[in-house]
């Protein structure tokens, strides 16, 4: 890993990014887009692979592809690097080392995160997010922005995340919260600025392993139709961290409070507006930096989607109509 980074910082830093991906890739990718604009100010988009193939974006050398991907083999993917190789310089993140996208691409940023057995993605989400946040370090560092001994006092905030994951997986009260879902039909994630994304994947993982229709959204934009929904028998789950959306995220839990909705929120943080608030509370580690929080608060999203399949008697590792690769259109 060590190496890589190395060699990523000889790289040009790109003046625009473009990243693509399928599914928990794609969202991974959302995350990397708050990341990186944030910490280098370099505008990035994020686009669905199986869209971004069929269009004809506006490239020049100085735009960077970053295809993201856990196995390599993804149709989609493979299709948008074929479309723009050598219109623009291909990075891929990728968890398979000898796949397709990992050979196809100019610059490979292995995820490392070991073999994936279940057909929904996890470890490797996680993964996807600490190299898109390791990639903005070191370009940082490149740029002469970071210095070392900053550069060093974040790579042992990353390690410090590993021992906060483990505390989380020694102790949480998922099994009682996923209770509550089992019987439900529908489900709606909440989560603002980095959380948004988080809120989506969470949705994901649900509707994938456990078959309750879920729907992800920015929490303020909530109230511009899904806010229709929302009654005693609509749980909705917030990704409600301590980070500077906190207070707007709080009033639009005040909202879903108003109309009966049963909150679950899953925070870093417990206030007493919060206790209010919530029927149930899902406490994570905390982590000030707030581009790991994503990798706390996406564990009890996954475990929760987890538990209530396992609870249903679902096949948790091989859901229904669904492949670990998806290698056709
Ligand atoms: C994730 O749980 C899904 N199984 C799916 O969305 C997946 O992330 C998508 O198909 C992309 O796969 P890839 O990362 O292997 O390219």
């Amino acid at each position: 890993m060590e190496t890589t980074f190395k060699k990523l910082i000889k790289e040009k830093i790109p003046e625009r990014i473009i990243i693509t991906g399928c599914g928990t890739s794609w969202h991974a990718g959302l995350i990397g887009k708050y990341i990186i604009e944030d910490i280098l100010k370099i505008p990035v988009e994020v686009e669905y692979a199986s869209e971004l193939r069929y269009r004809k974006p506006v490239l020049n050398k100085k735009t960077i592809l970053i295809a993201i991907s856990q196995s390599g083999e993804t149709a989609d993917t493979i299709g948008v690097i074929r479309e723009l190789k050598g219109k623009c310089k291909i990075y891929s993140i990728c968890n398979v080392e000898k796949s397709t996208i990992a050979r196809e691409s100019d610059f490979v940023l292995f995820t490392q995160a070991g073999p994936e057995i279940g057909v929904a993605s996890t470890k490797s989400f996680t993964s996807q997010i600490l190299i898109l946040y390791l990639f903005s370090l070191s370009f940082l560092f490149k740029k002469g922005e970071l210095k070392k001994e900053i550069f060093y006092k974040r790579c042992y905030e990353v390690l410090k995340v590993k021992e906060k994951m483990e505390s989380f997986f020694q102790k949480n009260n998922i099994e009682e919260i996923a209770d509550i879902l089992i019987n439900k039909t529908n489900a709606l994630y909440l989560g603002k600025g980095i959380n948004f994304p988080v809120a989506l994947e969470g949705a994901l993982k649900l509707k994938e392993v456990s078959y309750i229709h879920a729907e992800g959204y920015p929490s303020a934009e909530m109230k511009h139709g899904p806010i229709a929904l929302i009654d005693e028998n609509m749980p909705v789950i917030f990704i409600c961290m301590e980070d500077r959306h906190l207070k707007k995220v709080i009033s639009n839990m005040e909202e879903v409070k108003t109309r009966k909705g049963y909150i679950i929120s899953i925070c870093d943080f417990i206030s007493d507006e919060i206790k209010r608030l919530s029927n149930k509370i899902l406490s994570v580690p905390h982590i000030e930096n707030e581009y790991l929080k994503p990798l706390l608060s996406s564990l009890p999203l996954q475990l929760l989607a987890y538990y209530v399949a396992k609870k249903k008697g679902l096949d948790v590792d091989k859901p229904r109509n669904l492949a670990k690769s998806v290698t056709v259109e």
